[in-house]
């Protein structure tokens, strides 16, 4: 998730939460192929970090090409492509959820994807990024090509646009039952998740379901409901690292601010030359519910290092 999902807040939850996959904050293919040194940055993981995705967009079927021969060689599990982002500066442009307005060039976009992954696993390796990475020799590991959308761009447009995106046979596809207009008004519409899923599954191809899920059993418990492969958890993934957990462990405000402090320090070592400032709103999520939420947000939220949450957080211990 744009802004969210970076390098430490997925160390973070891959090490509390565990989840089964993580994706990477959606990068421009254009940019990759610029070889914009912070995108790179971007694709960061550790090993304990698979299975991990990276999820890219843009309209230039060529420049996803060659980004996911890039990321292949960065050694991630799948390519993601987003076809549901409602932010302006990306569907303006066609991509992200504009693309659900342009299902012949979403095609071209996955077989570029599915063509870059073929040709990675015969041997051709990127030419981007060569001082900042060298390529390993490609291993014949399965990569797989999804789809991040949207049930539609007005309405509920599953029949249509979801058979369109089939006809390209992506490996899997993760559908948010919102529409564009929706943004992130209203509930998520899971009866048209399932009716992706049943189209999905006459085509052999997997299904995940997204929106408004709160725990583990909730996810559970709508997967089987409406027949899916799996499901994403976002926005409830914001400070509560834990959610991902079958049985989340009930922690003391002193537990949880030893976790908070952790990731303001991976925060610093993981981006030494970054400003503080994008970890605050992190710090804000994880005292949700805390007696003196208010305060301790005041004060976090003027933090600048993790010395400075140190602090803060002794306060309120004390
Ligand atoms: C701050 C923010 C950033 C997001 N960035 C992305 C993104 O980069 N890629 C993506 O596929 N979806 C992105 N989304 C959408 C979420 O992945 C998800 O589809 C949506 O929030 C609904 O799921 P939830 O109710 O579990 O949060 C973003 C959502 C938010 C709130």
């Amino acid at each position: 998730m744009d802004g969210v999902t970076d390098y430490p807040f997925r160390h973070i939850t891959k090490k509390y939460g565990n989840p089964d996959i993580m994706f990477t904050e959606f990068v421009s293919v254009d940019g990759l192929v610029r070889e914009v040194p912070r995108l790179f940055q971007e694709f960061r993981y550790d090993a304990q970090d698979h299975p991990i995705v990276a999820q890219i967009f843009g309209t230039h079927p060529e420049n996803f090409y060659r980004s996911t021969v890039l990321l292949c060689s960065m050694g991630f599990d799948g390519i993601d492509i987003n076809m549901g982002c409602p932010a302006k500066s990306v569907e303006e442009r066609g991509g992200g959820a504009g693309l659900i307005q342009n299902p012949l060039l979403a095609k071209q976009i996955i077989q570029s994807v599915q063509q870059a992954i073929s040709d990675y696993h015969n041997g051709y390796q990127s030419p981007l990024f060569q001082s900042l990475f060298i390529p390993s020799s490609s291993i014949a590991r399965p990569i797989t090509c999804s789809v991040k959308t949207r049930i539609g761009y007005q309405h509920n447009e599953v029949e249509s646009w979801i058979l369109k995106l089939l006809e390209a046979q992506p490996d899997r596809i993760e559908i948010h039952g919102r529409t564009f207009t929706q943004q992130y008004g209203g509930k998520a519409n899971w009866e048209a998740i399932t009716q992706a899923a049943l189209l999905c599954h006459q085509a052999s191809v997997s299904c995940f379901g997204n929106g408004d899920i709160i725990s583990f059993h909730d996810a559970q418990e709508k997967a089987a409901r409406y027949q899916l492969d799996g499901i994403l958890i976002g926005r409830a993934s914001f400070g509560n690292p834990w959610v991902f957990q079958a049985s989340p462990p009930d922690l003391s405000w002193t537990e949880k601010f030893n976790v908070m402090l952790e990731h303001a320090r991976f925060y610093e070592h993981a981006y030494p030359d970054r400003f503080f400032l994008p970890m605050r709103k992190h710090l804000g999520w994880y005292v949700k519910g805390h007696p003196h939420a208010k305060e301790l947000r005041e004060q976090l939220y003027l933090t600048n290092s993790s010395q400075d949450v140190a602090k803060v957080l002794k306060k309120f211990t004390e």
